[in-house]
């Protein structure tokens, strides 16, 4: 989603900016826009639909600065347009203004304090900058129109400001929405995500929501709600520039797919201990095992992650765990158990739906974790718990090492709770060889690539849609499998439970429907095999993904034996594969798919 960049204090303004917002396209985004000033006073504001690369077309050698902003808009309010697109200018044109988030009282701003103002756009950035305006022009200083304004505002944000007869200083506020401040020696910068930065410097400073930040060159200076000023130390980023960048891939999503053995012996390395056994925090054991019910909440990707992690966590801990939506369970929570403990799970620590029911559950009282890619995001530092994936940055905006690496962490953390109850199925598991063994096996696969290339020609070049099926964590598979396939190529495709097609969804299948069945489930295997038979008498184009014990020589895809509980971390590589194959095939940019973005951080 819309990402922030800013800089004061060096020559090259301009290419930082550029370069920090290319780093930022991976988040998704319509439109794109800098302003930069301070050489010579003379101000530039540039701006574009379409992607970097349009802006970059716009921007020429006059456009130059030492302090700047610049932005990536998804749109939200107003349709994406150049003119919609960041930064936004007040209309006496000295104030300056980039936002994330959504001001969900703008209207009610714009009745009471706007009305002889003419706005050129329909985003609520616009309805800030022109109350800044308005209160500047009522006497405040810039600093105090700017929290006067944050006073008035009510959503989430995150601001970047510049006054023009001031260009020594970026004003900054967050709440709700991501921001960071990085350090430089004669410098400083500012960043949705410590990537876009990252070339400058590798120390951020943290912002908390409801602060305020005056960003000069050589210091920084934060403020809380109060006025008092607040010292905060910064941290070094654990992020090499070599992680972010594609290197010989043609595409992040094919490097992040060919991560996934990496990310796993990862895993092992920073949970588990020389003897095999879960390392886990004694808090959250002793939180979980303490606990009457998990509830696991979450959105897409993650959401089906849980669904996994559900049948894992079950099998070794014997506690129940329920699974839910963030963007249902916040506003129709359920009756909860006397004693619950929450998962969040979020590859990016920053999705508002998931964000909205921690904040509820933070309210209660009620213990909570994250599992996130992103240390130090907001989900993280708001639940009492952190378990980070440690998959390296997740680029392509189709999550898939954070799907597996979400699934792995679940797994260790019910071994170690599982271990701490003395569960005989907890017990008996050994979760450093089993992942050691899945890591191999994921290789195996991945190095199929080319015959499931082939295999995508003749299934899915003309079909406009496609089925996944299984049952039990089949079915869970066949749900992310889906998702991957239809986010990205654009086939529309359902994962469906293999058992529950014939009460209705059948009537779907006709002449040459592609149906993949996934199996890999000894318990479930005949009937879902009895569920392929159906479809393909009414005219579907089968295709099975088996494990090799209850493979049949027919069958497309072959996948080695792993342990029965950790079948999704290797069944999910083909589907990957193959959405990533579908797509190339019919020309689409794998990594940006139309309409979405990486961090969905408004609700
Ligand atoms: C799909 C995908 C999304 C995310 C979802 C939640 O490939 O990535 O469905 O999983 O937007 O995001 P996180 O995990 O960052 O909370």
């Amino acid at each position: 989603m819309c990402g922030i960049v800013g800089i004061i204090g060096k020559e090259n303004a301009t290419d930082i900016l550029v370069q920090g917002l290319e780093k930022l396209e991976y988040r998704g985004y319509d439109s794109a826009g800098i302003f930069v000033t301070g050489k010579n006073k003379e101000d530039h504001l540039v701006k574009s639909l379409g992607r970097i690369a349009d802006l970059q077309s716009k921007i020429s050698s006059e456009v130059q600065g030492t302090v700047g902003i610049g932005h990536t808009r998804w749109a939200t309010h107003g349709k994406p347009s150049e003119r919609n697109a960041h930064p936004h200018t007040s209309s006496n044109q000295q104030f300056i203004l980039v936002h994330n988030g959504v001001i969900e009282n703008f209207e009610e701003i714009k009745q009471e304090f706007l009305q002889n103002k003419q706005l050129e756009g329909e985003t609520d950035t616009e309805i800030v900058v022109h109350l800044i305006e308005c209160f500047a022009e009522a006497g405040m200083a810039t600093k105090e129109a700017f929290k006067k304004a944050l006073t008035v505002i009510k959503g989430s944000y995150a601001f970047a400001l510049i006054d023009k007869n001031d260009p020594d200083t970026i004003y900054v506020a967050k709440n709700k929405s991501p921001l960071l401040i990085g350090l430089g020696d004669t410098f400083n910068v500012i960043c949705s995500d410590a990537m876009a930065m990252l070339a400058e410097t590798n120390h951020f400073v943290e912002i908390a929501d409801g602060e305020m930040v005056i960003v000069k060159a050589d210091k920084i200076e934060i403020e809380d709600e109060k006025g008092n000023l607040v010292y905060r130390e910064s941290y070094e980023a654990q992020l090499d520039l070599s992680d972010i960048e594609k290197g010989t891939y043609p595409y992040y999503m094919l490097k992040e797919i060919d991560d996934q053995p990496t990310v796993m012996r990862r895993i092992i390395q920073e949970y588990t201990n020389t003897v095999g056994d879960a390392v886990i925090d004694d808090k959250i054991i002793g939180k979980i095992t303490g606990s009457d019910r998990i509830y696991v909440v979450a959105c897409g990707t993650s959401y089906n992650a849980g669904w996994v992690g559900k049948a894992i966590l079950e099998k070794m801990t014997k506690i129940p765990v329920e699974v839910h939506l963030s963007s249902e369970f916040g506003y129709n929570m359920p009756l909860l158990s006397e004693k619950p403990f929450f998962i969040f799970l979020s590859q990016s620590g920053e999705t508002a739906d998931s964000r909205q029911v921690l904040v509820q559950t933070n309210e209660l009282g009620l213990p909570s974790l994250t599992l996130t890619n992103v240390a130090g995001s907001t989900l993280s530092r708001e639940a009492d718990y952190t378990l980070l994936l440690h998959a390296g940055p997740e680029i392509a905006v189709a999550s898939t090492k954070a799907y597996t690496a979400q699934i792995a962490v679940l797994a260790v953390l019910a071994k170690a709770v599982g271990d701490k109850k003395g569960n005989q199925s907890s017990l008996e598991f050994d979760i450093a060889h089993e992942l050691s063994v899945i890591a191999a096996v994921m290789e195996t696969i991945i190095d199929e690539k080319m015959v499931i290339s082939q295999l995508v020609e003749d299934y899915l070049s003309t079909t406009r849609n496609a089925f996944y099926i299984g049952r039990g964590v089949d079915y869970y598979v066949s749900m992310e499998a889906s998702l991957k396939l239809k986010e990205i190529s654009y086939i529309q495709a359902e994962g469906f439970a293999a058992g529950e097609l014939k009460h209705g969804t059948i009537a779907l299948i006709e002449d040459g429907t592609p149906v993949f069945g996934i199996i890999t489930d000894q318990k479930t295997a005949a009937h879902t095999r009895g569920n392929l038979k159906e479809v393909e008498s009414r005219g579907a184009h089968n295709f099975v993904i088996a494990l090799a014990s209850l493979a049949k020589e027919t069958d497309q895809l072959i996948i080695p034996d792993v342990h029965p509980l950790l079948t999704p971390l290797v069944s999910i590589i083909p589907t990957q594969l193959i959405a990533y194959f579908a797509t190339l095939q019919r020309g689409y940019d794998v990594d940006k798919p139309r309409n979405l973005a990486k961090s969905v951080t408004v609700e």
